[in-house]
């Protein structure tokens, strides 16, 4: 989600648009100096010591060959033109192909799409709306044959529901939606995990399996870890606050190495509408988290959507959420161990010893980088003895220091400012309130950290940050280096003797996103991007099996970049570090998300999200996109049928490995 729906409700202003983040830690004024010399060093023994410490030397031969290439690009493709256009576009050579899109039957009893009688029924066994995250989870080890868990992250109605806008004086205003559509939205939420094989060369969901299965905005979910059970989290429906109802806003996420498929739900705070009575308890936490967000009108057909009746409502979503895809009858599980806050995702490694690292983005400006370390050790013979390692470990904030150098500090009640004078009465309020907790350690403020991918092959972590207009010359600090930063940037950490579960590492900025080419921007791509390879707003970031990085983007459009969003190849290693090409692009409107690989690097699943969403500074449009009037009905191209978010898969012609 680009910060917010384009569209919202109502009440959008007062509470997004102004960061929440009113803490004063390191709001330095003066800067970076110099972080660019050490380069070299950084790449140097340290970087193959981390290498050869995580991976062994299959992979150490492989990054090693990398290396040698000598400022070649480890990719290999024809470029995509940069643009914008009602269509899609893939690198020439390849084909893509729409594997479900909105509506399309997932559970096997679902019937087909049809957009003018839609209801809240058949939509909670058809693909959601706004598919964000994208795993792909093999069966039997197959790279031809397995799960895709997709979420569904939010819904725009102004493009879902026929009849619902109209023009005035030339802008969009939306109407009041009735109960059936607003719980059609809540069933649009959620995931889906659907088993697809591939047959004949042509990707296909598989019918009538026992996998196939929608999770929603009202599926019975139980709440585990410190904050389980506590009276934060009893609401008039649920008096043992163990068991919330639904899963929101479920940004991008994770697949654990034990295949469960991880949800992380971000701007939970947007459905709540209300006001807390004067002096509320959770007043604090609410405004630290800028909610009620009040974007949707769920409020007026359920009471827990108020908070002003039901003011802990609020508090049991905020997760991220683990759901076992293999077994179709599990309940999904809020992990409240790795904290409650507007989790973009939860990318995962195993560490040298065997404890499992998950990485989470808090995507808000000014907001913070965490990572979660199990108590526990991953058995790859076990799996069942995996099932709740998410519930014990120990959550992490980063502080990126001026020296290159970089601490995970621990939350954990007890330790440090994070006792009971502080609010603190447990690790219960720590995780319920993990922004607060982090505030008081002095965290680094960040420009909206999304997607953050470890990398195996290489031992380094990305992290994306992909804006902040918010920051100032005042506020900058040594990771956040650009005041106004339209355009984001990318961090590359290196964490102690290549141990993901390390309580230290160094980093470095990976690249500064923007068009190289305008001095003032100060984007750092090489000299070989063309136009068309650079970008703007990292959003979401793949690793495929070669150790190669791939960023996907939110919020590049006519007006800010002349280009669609799309996915880039990135080179990370030798001398063409820094250098990126466009290798597919999304229709007017999307944003890109989701990019994941099969294991053998043939196969590229893709999300597109809310295309046609927008279009009046695109030329091709020129006015107000809605459901009778899109500026593009991608993928379908029909004048009866509404523009429809879906995801892709790409495959070379004649078959191999992707951009080899
Ligand atoms: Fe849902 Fe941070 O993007
Ligand atoms: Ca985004
Ligand atoms: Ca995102
Ligand atoms: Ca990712």
């Amino acid at each position: 989600m680009n910060e917010k729906p384009t569209f919202p409700t109502q009440g959008l202003e007062s509470a997004e648009f102004d960061p929440t983040n009113h803490s004063t830690n390191r709001t330095m004024g003066e800067v970076i100096a110099a972080r660019f010399s050490r380069r070299g060093f950084l790449q140097g023994s340290l970087a193959v010591s981390a290498i050869a410490a995580t991976v062994g030397p299959a992979a150490l031969l492989s990054a090693l060959r990398a290396e040698a290439q000598e400022g070649g690009s480890a990719f290999s493709f024809p470029e995509v033109t940069a643009g914008v256009d009602a269509d899609h576009h893939v690198a020439e050579g390849y084909d893509v192909k729409v594997l479900m899109r909105w509506g399309d039957p997932v559970t096997n009893d679902a019937p087909e799409f049809d957009p003018n009688n839609q209801t809240a029924e058949a939509q909670a066994g058809q693909f959601g709306y706004n598919n964000d995250y994208v795993g792909y989870i093999p069966l039997d080890g197959s790279d031809e044959h397995g799960l895709l868990v997709v979420n569904h992250e939010y819904t725009n109605p102004h493009l879902m529901f026929p009849g619902l806008v109209q023009i005035v004086d030339g802008e969009l205003e939306q109407g009041d939606l009735s109960e059936e559509q607003v719980n059609i939205e809540i069933a649009a939420h959620g995931g889906s995990i659907i088993e697809i094989e591939k047959v004949d060369g042509e990707w296909r969901r598989v019918a009538d399996s026992k996998y196939n299965r929608r999770i929603t905005g009202t599926t019975e979910t139980l709440i585990t870890g410190p904050a389980a059970g506590h009276d934060r989290l009893k609401t008039s429906a649920d008096e043992t606050g163990t068991k919330a109802q639904g899963t929101l806003n479920n940004c991008a996420g994770g697949v654990t190495p034990w295949g469960t498929y991880l949800m992380a739900e971000e701007n939970f705070h947007g459905y709540f509408s209300g006001e807390l009575p004067a002096d509320h308890a959770e007043s604090e936490n609410y405004a630290r988290l800028g909610a009620p967000g009040g974007w949707y009108q769920w409020h007026n057909f359920h009471d827990r959507f108020d908070v002003s009746k039901e003011p802990n409502e609020m508090n049991r979503f905020g997760y991220i959420v683990e759901v076992d895809p293999m077994d179709p009858t599990s309940v999904p599980k809020k992990r409240t161990a790795m904290g409650r806050f507007k989790h973009e995702g939860a990318e995962s490694i195993v560490a040298p010893n065997g404890q499992v690292v998950l990485y989470s983005g808090d995507d808000e400006r000014f907001d913070y980088v965490y990572k979660f370390v199990t108590a526990g050790t991953y058995d790859a013979d076990d799996r069942a003895a995996n099932m709740d390692l998410l519930d014990e470990g120990t959550l992490y904030v980063a502080r990126f220091d001026e020296d290159g150098s970089m601490e995970w500090m621990p939350l954990v009640h007890g330790e440090g400012p994070l006792t009971a004078e502080n609010g603190f009465a447990s690790q219960a309020d720590i995780v319920i309130e993990t922004r607060r907790a982090a505030d008081l350690l002095g965290a680094t403020k960040m420009d909206r950290p999304e997607d953050i991918q470890p990398n195996a092959t290489n031992g380094k972590v990305y992290v994306m940050l992909t804006n902040n207009s918010r920051r100032t010359e005042e506020d900058v600090n040594v990771a956040n280096p650009r005041p106004d930063n339209v355009f984001g940037h990318i961090i590359e950490i290196a964490e102690a003797d290549g141990d993901f579960a390390a309580t230290s590492g160094t980093w470095e900025i990976l690249l500064k996103c923007g068009d190289p080419s305008i001095a003032e921007v100060g984007a750092t791509f090489t000299t070989d991007t063309t136009e068309n390879g650079w970008f703007g707003m990292p959003d979401n970031a793949a690793v495929d099996s070669d150790g190669r990085l791939w960023v996907s983007t939110d919020g590049n459009n006519p007006t800010d970049t002349g280009r669609a969003d799309g996915l880039w190849a990135v080179d990370t290693e030798g001398a063409a570090r820094g250098t990126s090409r466009l290798f597919y692009r999304v229709p007017v409107g999307a944003e890109m998300c989701g990019p994941v690989f099969t294991e053998n690097g043939e196969s590229l699943f893709l999300a597109i999200q809310h295309p046609g969403d927008g279009g009046e500074d695109w030329d091709g449009h020129g006015r107000p996109s809605y459901y009778e009037d899109p500026a593009t009905r991608w993928p379908d191209f029909q004048d009866d049928m509404p523009v429809r978010p879906a995801v892709v898969v790409v495959t070379k012609q004649g078959g191999g490995k992707i951009a080899v």
